[in-house]
């Protein structure tokens, strides 16, 4: 493995500082990435998993003033919130960043001199709406109306959340202010930059075409921006919130009370969380991300939901192929659909669903992971009912996996006294079950690898049902009343499976893996199986004590579906 070790660097889309995020933000970001860079650390690679809190632009000062609070202190707390709430979900980030920081200031900074001093950015006199009542402009999500695509009627000025599109708040139709809801409003003149797409039209269709590994959702959205045609995006806002805009590192002229749009330096902070990690490390950030330091070697994944496509295959492109610089960009994009609640949509703002704080409260967080893996939006939008949830956790977690495990161990406790058994050797049932197990194994590595979330957790399933097959055939509570040495043999054999689904099931649970992995004594976290099995089910030694854990999974009853849905709604 060693000599193939490549250099993976991952990032999930940022969230948004308002507020620790639903279990639809983070099934379609974080989960997945966290998931694949687990996989390929235990595949011995070197992988670089960063992300951050996006806490420039409208929801910030919105969620800051929501909440009483001046936004600086407000993206202190919720940054330390979500940090904290992640970790507990056991997302195993290197990095969990703030675009916040003066890393990520400098660089956008930099990006916008050199993009106009390639001819790529021009200032131009923009009409806005300005609010007579509020004495202010309304960028963004200050001011929604009616989308002038598809005519939702709250649709924010930035984008539509009914049809995706990209908006201008100039375009909405019966606008309103979200500070005060006045419609006393009137069209101003004031100055922006403006990022000119148009001219990187080809370029951009060009960089899209040569990326192979876009997952069919991310490559759709792509193309279908870019037959519609790019436009010029403005990229700076008159909030006071926000990266200051700057010309030959002085503050710009004309732009003292103007800041970079969030859409602008939110992607530019995934470079900006490596310099941060980086810079608290002592470690090199430029060799996974300048070419010209050996980052074209880098293998580089990008995890987001839909709504955030157009931005990484158009927008972050321009910005990064526009500076004639030699930065690294994505290879693999991987975008999910969205996972909405029974009878609608999760919501931030009305906080409508579960969100990854409460989630806890009721459940450990491998029950949340595996759910969501399982059930991963991935082909199409997926609905979360409560019985639907429940139906996974009892059939597969505990039915499945908690019951196999439990079984042997007990088993091997009361009649082995808690140590691996020796005698007897391997028959016809255990050359069987090596078959078997190499096959499903060979599936599972090839779909984490190809990052298909459904079939992976298909497939761990199926490598869990064969060890309960196993042990239905194979019956070491009939063959101990006779055949000591046979008992034996299925009792070590099955204690090896408890060790290899610890290993091999770690991304997607790695609570419980580890917890199984430290009952039977193994190292965590663990490396990759090989594929010999044969070996692999017989690393665990006669000899080895080992300890039962407590009932892996508690099953879900329906008076706890009737209780949740009472507190969460969406029974
Ligand atoms: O949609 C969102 O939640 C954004 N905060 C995602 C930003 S991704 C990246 F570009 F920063
Ligand atoms: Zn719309």
């Amino acid at each position: 493995m060693a000599a193939l070790m490549a250099r993976i660097l991952i990032t999930s889309a940022l969230p948004y500082i308002n507020g620790v995020k639903h279990l639809g933000n983070l099934v379609g970001s974080m989960l997945p990435a966290d998931v694949h860079a687990r996989f390929q650390r235990a595949r011995g690679h070197q992988v670089l998993y960063v992300c951050a809190t996006d806490e420039h632009g409208t929801p910030a000062e919105l969620a800051a003033a929501e909440a009483g609070q001046d936004v600086f202190t407000y993206c202190e707390e919720q940054h330390r919130a979500q940090h904290d709430v992640g970790r507990a979900f056991g997302l195993s980030w290197d990095w969990f960043g703030r675009s916040s920081s003066p890393q990520n200031a400098r660089l956008t900074q930099h990006f916008s001199e050199v993009l106009e001093d390639n001819g790529l950015i021009e200032e131009r006199v923009d009409k806005l709406v300005y609010s007579i009542d509020d004495h202010r402009f309304l960028p963004d999500r200050y001011i929604e109306g009616t989308c002038p695509i598809c005519g939702y009627e709250k649709a924010r000025g930035d984008q539509c959340d009914n049809c995706n599109s990209l908006l201008d708040p100039i375009d909405l139709k019966n606008p309103y202010s979200v500070v005060s809801g006045s419609r006393n409003l009137e069209v101003r003149e004031t100055r922006h930059l403006y990022l000119l797409q148009t001219k990187l039209q080809d370029r951009i269709r060009a960089w899209v075409d040569s990326k192979p590994h876009f997952s069919g959702l991310a490559r759709s959205i792509a193309y279908k921006h870019l037959d519609e045609g790019l436009i010029d995006r403005g990229i700076t806002r008159d909030l006071a919130w926000g990266i200051p805009v700057t010309r030959n590192g002085a503050p710009r002229p004309g732009f003292e009370n103007k800041v970079f749009y969030v859409w602008f330096d939110a992607p530019i902070e995934y470079i900006g969380a490596t310099q941060e990690w980086a810079d608290a490390t002592g470690a090199d950030w430029q060799g996974w991300w300048r070419t010209d330091h050996g980052a074209d070697e880098v293998r580089y994944l990008q995890f987001m939901g839909k709504d955030n496509v157009a931005f990484h295959t158009v927008s972050f492109p321009v910005t990064i192929l526009g500076s004639g610089e030699p930065w690294k960009t994505v290879d693999t994009l991987k975008a999910f659909n969205h996972l909405n609640w029974q009878g609608g949509k999760f919501s931030t703002s009305q906080r409508r669903g579960v969100f990854m704080d409460s989630a806890l409260e009721i459940l450990p967080p491998d029950y949340w992971r595996w759910y969501l893996t399982a059930n991963s939006p991935e082909g199409s939008d997926t609905t979360f009912t409560w019985e639907q949830f429940s139906a996974c956790i009892n059939r597969d977690l505990a039915d499945v996996l908690g019951n196999f495990v439990n079984r042997i161990l007990k088993f091997c406790e009361a009649r082995f006294g808690g140590v691996v058994p020796d005698g007897g050797e391997p028959g016809p049932l255990e050359e069987a079950l090596y078959a078997d197990i190499a096959a499903k194994l060979a599936e599972v590595t090839e779909q984490f690898e190809a990052i298909e979330m459904r079939k992976n957790a298909q497939a761990l399933r199926g490598l869990w049902v064969l060890g309960n097959e196993y042990l239905q055939v194979a019956a070491p509570w009939t063959a101990i009343k006779t055949d000591v040495d046979r008992a034996a043999v299925i009792v070590r054999t099955a204690i090896n499976l408890v060790g290899l689904y610890a290993r091999v099931s770690a991304p997607v649970i790695p609570f419980t893996s580890e917890t199984i992995s430290q009952a039977l004594g193994e190292t965590w976290p663990p490396a990759w199986p090989t594929s010999d099995v044969r070996a692999e089910l017989s690393r665990i030694k006669p000899g080895r004590a080992f300890t039962t854990p407590p009932v892996l999974f508690k099953k879900i009853e329906d008076s706890d579906i009737a209780a949740w849905s009472e507190r969460f709604g969406g029974g």
